[in-house]
Parts: C-alpha cells; sequence; structure tokens
C-alpha cells in the first residue's frame, strides 16, 4: 500500500512530462501469487527537454526483477528503485529509444481492488485514478497517451477467457496446459484506461452496426448460470450506442466492445477502452431479484460507461484536476439519456433529489471543493457529487444558457478539435465561446467557486402601473478553499403564472437579460421588473431545476399552495408541494423543541391526495410527489442544532396526518393498482409500482397497517414489492412478529445471493431507533457478511452511517464508535472503501452539541491512529479541519 507523504498536488505545478510513451507492449504470465509482467516501451524525449534528462517512471508496491534499456541490461548504476519509483539515471540520449522492465505483482493478496486481483478466481483490474502503476513501472498519468498490445498467458483450464483493451488479435496454446491471446488497441490512450480480465465467465453475445456500417460484437460477461441476468445489461448497451449516434453523432470505434461484471469493485464501473468492467451489481438483474430501480442503475450506468468512449477516452483529462470534464460531462449525458428513454420529469426531480442529498451538504460543509479542485492530496478523495452531480449541472446549464442548437454545435467542435488529445475545463469552455460568440467567463465561476449560491427573492406587484417585480440577490456562502466569493452568472428558469393555471405574456421587461423563459443575474442585485401585467401573477422560479442554487423567496404559503395545482412546469409544481411539506416540518422540529408541538397545515393532506388522484399525472411523478422529504433532507434545511430523534418523531407525524385524512382514497387507489399486469422493467410498469408502494407506505400507518404490509410481502411476485414491503415493515413496524418473520423468509430465501442479501442487509441498517448500532454489529457476524466485500460493507456499514439517522447518531455516541472502529478496520485492506466510508461524519458539525461531541471524539480517535493510509487521513483531517 502506498505510504502517505503528505504530499499536496497543486493545478498550477502541472508541466508537461519530459518523455511519452508512444507505444507499450505488455506480457501478462498470470499466476494467482507471482505474476510476472513485462512491459516494452518505446520512449520518445520531448523536444526542448535535454538529451539524457532523468526518466522518472511511477510505481506502488512493485517487485522488480530487470530492466533493459535499447536491448541490453541495464548496470545497476543506471538506475534507481524506490517504492514509488523507478528512475532511468541517463537514459540515452537519442530522441526514442526502447525499455523493458519486468515486475512481479501478487494478485491474490491484493485487497486494495486497484491494479491486478482476484474476485472470485477471476483476475481483473482497475487502474483509475493511479493503479496502473501497482501493474508496472510507467508514466501513470492522463497526458501520456500510448498505443497498447497486450498478450496475456495463463492456464487453459482455469483461464479459458483472456480479455483486453481494443480489438483481439493471435491466439493459441503454449507448453504445460497454458495458452495466450494478443490484444491491440489503435487508440492512444492513458494508462487508467489499461484492463485485463482471465477467467471462466458465461457470456451474453450481440452485435450493433453503426451509423457508417461498422459491425461490433458485442458480449456481457457474467458468472456462468447468471447470463440471463445479463440480458438487460446487453440491452441497455444496444439502446446507449444507437442514442449517442443520434444525440450527439458519436459512433463506437472498435470491432468489439466488452463488459465483464466482477463481484468485488470499489466503484459501480470502469469505461476501460472496449472493455468496461463492472460492479456485478449494475449487470445482473431479473424480476426475482432485482427492484426497478436496480434496473435504471444498469440502464444509467452501462450507458455511462458507453459514452465515456467520447467524453474520456477519446477526448480524455490532461491531468486529475480535470476530472469533471469526463466526469461532470458524462453524467450530464447519461440524465439525458435517461430522461429520453424514460419520464424526463421523473428522472429531472430524482436528480435533484440526490444532488441535493450529496453534493449540497457536501458544498456546505468542511469537504466543499470546486468543480475543477485546485489542489488534492489523494485523488480517489475527488470522485464527489461535486465533481459528478454538480458537474453535470454546469453542462446543462451551459446548454440552458446557449439553447440546443448552439449546446450541440459546441459539443460537434469540441470533439473535432480535441480528438485524440488530453485537455482541460479551458478548453472545453473555448469550444462552447467560440461557437456561439459570447463571453463565458463570469459563467466559469461555476467550475472554480465552491459553495452553493443562494438568491434571496422578493416580488412586488403595482396594479396601477401593471407592473410585476422580481428583487433578486445572490449570495455565495464562504468555504474551505474560497473565504471571498465573486458574483456569479446564474441562468434562473421562470414562469409567471396567472390565476387561470396559465403563464403569462409581459410587454417588456428591463433590469436583466431575460432570454426563452430565463432569467441571466449576474449582478449581487437585479430588479427585474415585467410590464403590461393586468392581474397579479405567482412566479415559478428555477423551473426545472435550471441552477444548482437555493432559492429564499418572500412569499404568501398560498401562493406556493397555488404553484403545487397549476404550475404547468413539471419539476416546479412538484417543488412546490415539496418546499410546502419541507416548511411544515421545519414548524413543527421548531415549535417540537420549544416543547409545544404543533401540527400541520390542513393543505399539505388535502395536496397529497389531488396529486395521488390526479390520473392525469404519472403513476411515477405521482409517487414522488406523495414521498416526503427525507430526514437527512429536513436536516440539511434546519442547518444547525440537529436532533435526529425530533426529525424522526415529525416526519412520522406528517406521514400519520396525510395517511389519516386521505384513509379512504388511498387505500382505492392501492387496491385499484393492484391488478397484476406481469413483470416488466419498463418506466410504466415501474411507476405504477412505486405508487401502489407509495400508497402502502402511508396505509401501513393506520390500522391494521402490519397486517396489509406482511399480506403485500407474501403475494409480492417480483423484488420491488418484495423489497418495498418489507421496508415498510421494518421502518414503520420494527418491533412487529411479523416484520421478524418475514426478514427470516426472506434470508431463507435468498441466502445464496449476496446481491440480494445486500438489500437484506441495507433495510435492517435503515431500522430507525437506538436498537440499530447493536443489530448492525451482530449483523457483522452474519456468514453472508464480508468485511472484504465492498458491496457487503457498503449495504450494511455504508447504509447505517449515511441513511440512519436516529440509529447512527444515537445520543450515546455508540454508533459512532462502532463506525469508527469499523473504518479503522476496512483502511488495513482497503483504504478507498474506508475513505468513502468516512465521509458520512462530514456534516458533525450541525449537530446538536452532545452529538457533537461524540462524533469529534471519535473522528479523532480515527486520526490519532498510526499508519493510516493517505485516503483516510485526507478525508478525516480535512473534516475536523
Ligand atoms: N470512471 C469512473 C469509475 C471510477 C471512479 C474509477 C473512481 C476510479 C475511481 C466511472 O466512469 C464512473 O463514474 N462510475 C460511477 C457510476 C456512474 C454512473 C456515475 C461509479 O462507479 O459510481
Ligand atoms: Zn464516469
Amino acid at each position: 500500500m502506498r505510504t502517505d507523504t503528505g504530499q499536496i498536488f497543486r493545478i498550477e505545478d502541472y508541466r508537461p512530462s519530459d518523455y511519452l510513451i508512444p507505444e507499450t507492449r505488455l506480457t501478462f504470465r498470470l499466476d494467482p501469487e507471482a505474476t510476472v509482467v513485462i512491459a516494452e516501451l518505446v520512449i520518445e524525449r520531448r523536444p526542448g527537454v535535454a538529451p539524457s534528462t532523468p526518466l522518472v517512471l511511477e510505481g506502488d508496491g512493485l517487485v522488480l526483477r530487470r530492466v533493459e534499456i535499447d536491448g541490453k541490461p541495464a548496470g545497476k548504476q543506471s538506475f534507481e528503485v524506490e517504492p514509488n519509483r523507478l528512475t532511468l539515471l541517463r537514459p540515452p540520449a537519442a530522441k526514442r529509444f526502447r525499455i523493458v522492465i519486468e515486475t512481479l505483482v501478487d494478485p491474490s493478496a491484493n485487497t486494495t481492488l486497484m491494479g491486478l486481483y482476484r474476485s472470485s478466481g477471476i483476475y481483473c483490474t482497475q487502474c483509475e485514478a493511479e493503479g496502473f502503476r501497482r501493474i508496472t513501472y510507467f508514466l501513470d498519468r492522463p497526458d501520456v497517451l500510448s498505443v497498447y498490445t497486450v498478450r496475456i498467458e495463463a492456464d487453459a483450464a482455469s483461464e479459458p477467457l483472456l480479455l483486453s483493451n481494443g480489438n483481439p488479435g493471435e491466439t493459441g496454446p503454449l507448453p504445460g496446459g497454458r495458452h495466450f491471446a494478443v490484444w491491440h488497441d489503435p487508440h492512444p490512450k492513458p494508462s487508467y484506461l489499461f484492463a485485463l480480465v482471465a477467467g471462466d465467465l458465461g457470456v451474453v453475445d450481440d452485435s450493433f452496426v453503426t451509423a457508417s456500417g461498422r459491425k461490433v460484437a458485442l458480449g456481457v460477461y457474467v458468472e456462468h448460470g447468471k447470463e440471463d441476468r445479463a440480458l438487460y445489461a446487453m440491452d441497455s448497451l444496444i439502446r446507449s450506442m444507437r442514442w449517442d449516434e443520434e444525440a450527439f453523432g458519436c459512433e463506437y470505434d472498435l470491432d468489439v466492445f466488452n463488459i465483464v461484471a466482477v463481484s468485488d469493485f470499489n466503484m459501480g464501473a470502469m469505461e476501460n477502452k472496449g472493455l468496461n468492467i463492472f460492479n456485478d451489481k449494475y449487470v445482473l438483474a431479473d424480476a426475482e431479484t432485482a427492484t426497478d430501480g436496480d434496473y435504471a442503475n444498469i440502464e444509467a450506468i452501462v450507458a455511462h460507461e458507453y459514452f465515456h468512449n467520447w467524453t474520456g477516452n477519446r477526448i480524455t483529462c490532461r491531468d486529475w484536476f480535470q476530472l469533471c470534464l469526463k466526469e461532470g460531462l458524462t453524467v450530464y449525458r447519461d440524465h439525458e439519456f435517461s430522461a429520453d428513454q424514460r419520464s424526463r420529469p421523473v428522472k429531472r426531480i430524482s436528480e435533484v433529489r440526490t444532488l441535493r442529498a450529496h453534493q449540497f451538504p457536501e458544498d456546505q460543509g468542511p469537504l466543499a471543493h470546486p468543480v475543477r479542485p485546485r489542489r488534492y492530496r489523494e485523488i480517489n478523495n475527488f470522485y464527489t457529487a461535486t465533481v459528478y452531480e454538480k458537474g453535470a449541472e454546469v453542462v446543462r446549464m451551459i446548454r440552458t444558457i446557449l439553447g440546443p442548437a448552439i449546446f450541440r454545435q459546441g459539443m460537434d467542435l469540441y470533439f473535432e478539435r480535441h480528438d485524440g488529445q488530453a485537455v482541460t475545463i479551458e478548453d472545453f469552455l473555448a469550444a462552447f465561446q467560440d461557437i456561439s460568440g459570447r463571453d463565458l467567463t463570469q459563467f466559469a465561476l461555476w467550475y472554480h467557486q465552491a459553495g452553493t449560491p443562494n438568491l434571496s427573492v422578493s416580488t412586488t406587484y403595482d396594479a396601477t402601473a401593471q407592473t410585476f417585480t422580481l428583487e433578486i440577490e445572490q449570495s455565495v456562502p464562504p468555504t474551505p478553499s474560497e473565504s471571498r466569493k465573486r458574483l456569479m452568472h446564474i441562468p434562473l428558469a421562470f414562469g409567471l403564472v396567472g390565476a387561470d393555471g396559465v403563464d403569462m405574456r409581459w410587454t417588456t421587461v428591463d433590469g436583466a437579460t431575460v432570454e426563452d423563459g430565463v432569467i441571466h443575474v449576474r449582478k449581487r442585485r437585479h430588479a427585474v421588473r415585467f410590464s403590461g401585467m393586468a392581474t397579479r401573477p405567482v412566479v415559478s422560479l428555477n423551473r426545472g431545476f435550471s441552477a444548482p442554487v437555493t432559492l429564499s423567496v418572500e412569499r404568501p404559503r398560498d401562493d406556493l399552495v397555488f404553484l403545487a395545482r397549476h404550475d404547468g412546469d413539471g419539476f416546479s409544481r412538484w417543488q412546490a408541494f415539496n418546499t410546502l411539506a419541507t416548511d411544515a416540518l421545519i414548524g413543527a422540529f421548531r415549535s417540537s423543541l420549544g416543547g409545544k408541538p404543533s401540527g400541520f397545515p390542513s393543505e399539505i393532506a388535502t395536496l397529497a391526495v389531488a396529486f395521488a388522484a390526479d390520473g392525469a399525472l404519472e403513476p411515477a411523478y405521482r409517487a414522488l410527489a406523495l414521498t416526503l422529504p427525507g430526514e437527512a433532507d429536513i436536516a440539511r434545511e434546519i442547518g444547525a442544532n440537529i436532533d435526529p430523534d425530533i426529525i424522526h418523531g415529525t416526519r412520522a407525524e406528517l406521514a400519520r396526518t396525510i395517511a389519516e385524512a386521505n384513509a379512504a382514497t388511498f387505500g382505492e387507489l392501492y387496491e385499484a393498482l393492484s391488478t397484476d399486469e406481469g413483470f416488466t422493467p419498463d418506466a410504466a410498469g415501474a411507476g405504477r409500482r412505486a405508487l401502489r408502494n407509495t400508497l402502502l407506505d402511508y396505509l401501513s400507518l393506520l390500522p391494521g397497517g402490519a397486517a396489509l404490509a406482511a399480506r403485500h410481502f407474501s403475494r409480492a411476485t417480483n423484488m420491488t414489492d418484495m423489497a418495498a414491503a418489507l421496508g415498510v415493515l421494518t421502518q414503520r413496524h420494527p418491533g412487529n412478529d411479523r416484520t421478524q418473520s418475514a426478514l427470516a423468509a426472506f434470508e431463507r430465501r435468498f441466502s445464496d445471493n449476496p446481491l440480494v442479501m445486500d438489500k437484506w442487509f441495507q433495510i435492517q441498517a435503515s431500522v430507525p431507533g437506538p436498537g440499530t448500532v447493536e443489530a448492525v454489529e451482530a449483523l457483522t457476524r452474519h456468514p453472508a457478511y464480508s468485511t472484504l466485500n465492498p458491496n457487503r460493507v457498503r449495504s450494511l456499514v455504508g447504509t447505517f452511517s449515511s441513511a440512519n439517522q436516529t440509529a447512527f447518531h444515537r445520543p450515546d455516541g455508540a454508533g459512532y464508535r462502532f463506525f469508527a472502529a469499523t473504518v479503522l478496520d476496512v483502511d488495513g485492506r482497503n483504504p478507498q472503501l474506508a475513505a468513502r466510508l468516512a465521509t458520512a461524519l462530514r456534516s458533525w458539525r450541525s449537530l446538536e452539541a452532545v452529538r457533537r461531541d461524540h462524533a469529534r471524539t471519535a473522528l479523532l480517535s480515527i486520526s490519532s491512529t498510526e499508519g493510516l493510509s493517505t485516503d483516510l487521513r485526507d478525508i478525516v483531517e480535512r473534516t475536523l479541519a
């Protein structure tokens, strides 16, 4: 494992490397404990670099066996080996020369899941961001692009399948029951996109003919016997390939495209050129074992990794500070794909909920950083919601500002200009500036400045002058990266809704540029005045969530009620109701704190049933409208002195109030949705199930509710309904016998399916209340649990710490102590996983004093431990800073 050097990498220190590696030939002699890697590299000195300048190659945990320079063994004095690097002290003065490096690695002992490792008997690799240096010494940086030829040698019986990037070449037998295969990737690529897989796997194959007529052989590789569960992933891949041609003009560029599912994987999936490697959780699905949510994730992640072929692989990042160049842009693309495959407003609401749940707290806490960070200690810790989700929002805003046609032309120009290059955010923005002739300098602050901007808005209507005025003021709170903020360019989509529910027209507007329903907020204060308003409109702001900001709007509650009924923008209509519910919950929280619990405004229950019963709305949308803000959402809105127990109680109370007021209608709707039409994983079927399961949640709060949920569970014919019923039982009736027997039945039925057992762990880790600390601790000793498998750890400990407010934040600190011990234990084997888990404590400062003290003590107990990984030390120290 890498030792912490305490080194900080800064963007201003970037300089191109002295040498390039135009060609890379790798030979792998695979062996479980002693794999030999021979790297034959063509090295080229960059123009202007002095001949014989030392060549410094990165390495990590490698055993060096030999070095050759231009065909001759390198003398001991000609190089220096250190744990982290190999330096050729006086390389040949020629512009081009060749070196051979032979290293030895132990895939079986590799528990970090970076570099070459084994997962359930399969050899596989993960090289992003800096894992290639765990395979051989190399210029392991994204701006060094090389053409790779890979020869894999392995046992023919145990590893019949040998895969790498690019197109397949020669194959054949070798002495001793071994065999080999050669792969060649003609597209120059950075080392982080290298991949190798060897093992015995089943396959689903298919093919795709590209727009220009290239026939591509497609394969999805999974454990033998699970092929049927890979069909949806294959279907998603084919739809992604077609969509990228239609939406972005991007065609695939090799003869084969393979996806391999492995069961031990730190992330969701990885876009290695022509050989994507996936966490099996994002490949395998059938009705019995996967929920609608799982299907949607598979579709989105298959698409995301495929889309990287152009946004990431053909055009890659100059350095890791530019990570959002590929990740933010590719998330934007996968969002658009899913919106086209499913329902656009439903998708948009889900995206915003995710952004607020993950990115807003990051931006408002000690780990805040710009979409393009300027410094890092450990790059693995920058695969964040800010880089990904806010990065995607920034791309979406470019489209909002330029309009769809110019945006597409800008993308075309970007692809054309930079194909085959490693580039920066400035290059990306320049394509849009050049195509549109617009100045995006102020807009670029979205990449450089951390923190969630706030817009304060108040309105005035002058009936005599028939004018309606919006006073808008922007502010950006200070964050650890910058204490003083500059003014941003915020594209604020809006509508002025008339009494009839239809958007009103105005005759003139002044105070800001307004184009195509978007106010361009650029100054600190704008007074935007609309004339020709015969009646007072109700303003709908940030339609479609056009900018990732918070809003503080001064307005009567009736305006929100009106928008929740009439806003023509689906997102904003949902938002209006969500804001009403949030305000009601915060009001009740405050009066509980003051010792005087209060009720809830009656229009919440009235609106809830109006949404539920509105047949003109899609069922999935109705389900989202009926979903109350989560406990973490409420905590974030309250901001300080959080008591999770009070929030939990308040939220449960509002749910009960809504259920009691609407018992009859909810019951009828639930029954009407109960006719089983058979399972298909499409958006329409998923929407009906989502609505029915949301109604079940409410109905479970009424007399007979536990029996109803138990019946829902036992009659379920698919995992969506089964997991939903188990969730309702455990959340709403944790102590009930029916709940215990449902949990036991689920365990008996799925004990041999680890991915389904993950749901069982997740559901139990989410049970509210103090007893869950001990329950989760006990589950770490369950036979299906493994502290070595990231999916198991995330399902149990990850869910407990990031999605269970009352148990994790138990007032006596027991949740934090268990958590700290687990994080330290995981860190010894898998630093990346430990560091990710540890981010669950990032909002510790907003807790009330007793919990805050316990949380701080737990963080200090981690940071004072010796031998922490760089990954974990970086997170814990920034969290405490
Ligand atoms: N390139 C990443 C995978 C990755 C992340 C590798 C961090 C190394 C370190 C991949 O494209 C990705 O972003 N995967 C996401 C899923 C995606 C749908 C957002 C993931 O793994 O969570
Ligand atoms: Zn990605």
